[in-house]
């Protein structure tokens, strides 16, 4: 190869491999005009093709788009060792063995960068990393996972969740097998990398408390309309009692939340902290363009000498407890006393309401409130002592609610 090329040995050639050789292709000439150096794939590696020793000699950057934990973990763990620099867009990898590579990147002096892991084309990362540096971030809120957004958002127009979910597949933006996506781990993959970020913390994705979207019934939405709310998959990163809570939830949000807007396969990510108040990223989260665009950013930022390896960590305890505002939906039999009983009990466990629906259908009648902020711990033995009144007809339901809104 020429000297004033730059060698990017490519690991995977599938969706995004594919997409981002040839976009590497098509930009070189530009990228040459800028960094002086043409980027140009030096070898190939796929279940078929090409042999791993081979593609790392001949490059100066290896970009690893296989994805899963091995042989992925192996092949980095080669490539940091032998000097080279390393871009992956593996969230499974880097949520359960993060630390490692890091460690690795940091003992070796070369660069690990991963933008398309999280978030997919929404330069997350790097704002993180690079522009809010040297801000102290409380939270963070995002919407990570665009196959969950998707069909939330049409169970908002009036799918059931079954009808969502064979439309995403129709459509492409879900899986054949969607459990990772609609179980919430995909999305407590993304966090955890998103909380290490912005916190200095290590958070394994075992750290992260999921719950996913299967569960949900149409008219939880409905009702939830009415009170203002909308519904989405939201991760959350925190600060909280000296520690950090990292968790994924569905939860509604009221329309003035920056990521009540955002609908169907999008992602977005909201920073909030005490010096920018606010700041939201938005953008798609996934397809092969997209994220092959992420992949050569990065390639770019490590040719003009961008970021270093993370810092070491520093442990911040994980909260589990942690307080929230929620949808609580009952079904109730229709007579005089109900309602007074169930704010008695929730009020014996700090539960206090900020606002009810109440609609009689026949002898049955539904009770949709929301509290206000209140420790799970505690809404869940109130929940139960509702649960238990013989005038429930069926399981109390949950959801959280976020509370703020930017406007
Ligand atoms: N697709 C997206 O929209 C998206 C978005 C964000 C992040 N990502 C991440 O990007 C990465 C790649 O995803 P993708 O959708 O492009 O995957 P993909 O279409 O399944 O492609 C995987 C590639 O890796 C190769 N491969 C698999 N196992 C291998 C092994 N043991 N040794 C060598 N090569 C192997 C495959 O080889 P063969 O060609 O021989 O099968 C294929 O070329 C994953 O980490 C994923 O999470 C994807």
């Amino acid at each position: 190869m020429a000297a004033d090329h730059f060698n990017v040995g490519l690991l995977g050639l599938g969706t995004v491999g594919s997409a981002f050789a040839e976009l590497l292709e098509e930009r070189a000439g530009e990228i040459e005009r800028f960094n002086g150096r043409r980027p140009v794939i030096s070898g190939v590696l796929t279940r078929t093709r090409g042999s791993f020793e081979d593609v790392l000699s001949d490059a100066d950057l290896l970009v690893e788009l296989i994805g899963g934990i091995e042989p992925a973990r192996g092949y980095l763990l080669r490539a940091l060792c032998a000097g080279k620099d390393v871009v992956s867009a593996n969230k499974q990898l880097l949520s359960q063995h993060g630390e490692e590579l890091f460690e690795t990147a940091r003992e070796h002096d070369v660069r690990l960068r991963f933008e398309a892991a999280v978030a997919g084309a929404v330069p997350v990362v790097r704002v993180l990393e690079e522009s809010l540096s040297a801000t102290p971030i409380e939270r963070i809120h995002g919407i990570v996972n665009g196959t969950t957004n998707f069909i939330l958002t049409e169970m908002a127009r009036g799918s059931t969740y079954a009808e969502a979910l064979a439309e995403a597949q129709r459509v492409g933006y879900a899986e054949a097998d969607p459990s990772d996506d609609v179980s919430g781990r995909d999305a407590a993959a993304k966090m955890a990398i998103l909380a290490r970020l912005a916190f200095g913390s290590p958070v394994h994705l075992d750290d992260v408390r999921y719950e996913g979207i299967e569960h949900l019934h149409g008219d939880d939405l409905e009702y939830a309309r009415e009170l203002g709310l909308g519904l989405k998959l939201v991760g959350t990163a925190e600060r909280c009692q000296g520690g950090l809570s990292v968790h994924v939830h569905p939860t509604f949000l009221y329309s003035g939340h920056p990521l009540a807007a955002v609908s169907g396969p999008f992602n977005a990510v909201t920073v909030e902290s005490e010096t920018i108040t606010e700041l939201t990223m938005s953008g798609p989260g996934a397809g092969g363009l997209q994220t092959a665009s992420a992949v050569l950013g990065d390639v770019v930022s490590v040719m003009t000498g961008g970021a270093r390896p993370p810092a070491p960590p520093l442990a911040l305890a994980l909260i589990e407890d942690v307080e929230s505002a929620y949808y609580l939906h009952l079904d109730v039999a229709d007579r005089p006393g109900v309602l007074a009983s169930v704010t008695k009990v929730l009020g014996e466990h700090d539960v206090s309401i900020k606002s009810v629906v109440q609609r009689g259908m026949g002898e049955h009648a539904r009770l949709v409130m929301v509290t206000h902020p209140v420790l799970e711990s505690s809404l869940r033995e109130a929940v139960q002592r509702v649960g238990e009144f013989d005038f429930v007809r069926s399981e109390p339901r949950t959801i959280r609610v976020i509370e703020e809104e930017f406007v």
